[in-house]
């Protein structure tokens, strides 16, 4: 038997900080208490761990396989698993819209792992909301309509940050490959068969029943109610810090209040499922 990793749940019960030692992870004991952990609270982060690409890698591939994004798919690219999101006076990387990553395409990763290089002094935060609370708390008449809807996630929702990022060429290439997906609007979180509600604002262009009519309305209240929900966890960058969360179950945004100033932060995606429906459980 491996020891116990520490734990300890935010008072919300949304988020959890957890003792990390790179070497404990050798243990699948370890590996089973971070993965229960991870799926019970949502988000999890350590603080100064200050781990070499090496150490985040075996920490990310000990808790799922590597995530290949579909665009190194589509442009034949063995990537390196670490994408280094670095935003300073010229470059802007924040993804500052409620977002899961990678929904538009038809299975997205199930983590995600962020690890701070480089930190400004300044507030630099990224954000987390509890879409499997959102979905406990919809009114029961939203719920039985978006249990039998689908929401359609396409990277040319964000078309102008998307081309600025990728620039013209690529990005319409990038739209052209990877059309829209309809992925059930509540989800089924495999880990503890719950449902949650996977609709965001910045991939999801519309909501439609199951005969494919749009409903325009159900999707401007389900954003509108995302966009004012207090089941947010905000985490505060620090040199060495790590946030390891659930894809399937949360939705996170950067802030930009540090915009100007030099940020790295390292990101390793992990896993990979395609959304299957809450209501084939009921
Ligand atoms: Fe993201």
């Amino acid at each position: 038997m491996g020891k116990s990793v520490g734990i300890t749940p935010n008072p919300s019960g949304f988020g959890a900080s957890i003792v990390l030692e790179s070497a404990s992870l050798r243990s699948g004991n370890e590996v089973g208490q971070i993965l229960d952990a991870l799926h019970t609270y949502g988000v999890l982060y350590a603080y100064d761990q200050h781990l070499t690409d090496e150490e985040l890698i075996g920490l990310a591939s000990a808790l799922a396989p590597i995530y290949v994004h579909p665009f190194h798919k589509l442009l034949g690219e063995c990537p390196y698993p670490i994408v280094r999101l670095h935003t300073s006076a010229r470059k802007r990387q924040v993804a500052a819209d409620w977002h899961t990553d990678v929904s538009f395409s038809a299975s997205p990763p199930s983590y995600g792992l962020m690890y701070g290089k480089t930190i400004p002094t300044c507030d630099s935060e990224t954000s987390f909301i509890d879409m499997r609370a959102i979905c406990r708390a919809l009114p029961e008449s939203m719920f039985n309509e978006l249990i039998s809807s689908g929401a359609s996630h396409f990277l040319g929702t964000q078309g102008k940050i998307k081309r600025e990022q990728l620039g013209d060429a690529l990005y319409e290439y990038l739209c052209e490959q990877l059309p829209p997906v309809i992925h059930p609007a509540i989800r089924l979180y495999p880990p503890l068969d719950e449902p949650s509600l996977y609709v965001d604002l910045a991939h999801c262009n519309s909501i439609v029943n199951s005969e494919g009519a749009e409903k325009a309305r159900l999707l401007k209240r389900v954003q509108s109610l995302i966009d004012a929900s207090d089941q947010v966890f905000t985490f505060r960058w620090r040199p060495g810090a790590i946030v390891i969360w659930d894809q399937r179950c949360t939705l996170h945004r950067g802030s930009e209040k540090f915009l100007g100033e030099e940020r790295l932060l390292l990101r390793i995606q992990m896993g990979s499922d395609a959304p299957e429906s809450f209501v084939d459980m009921i």
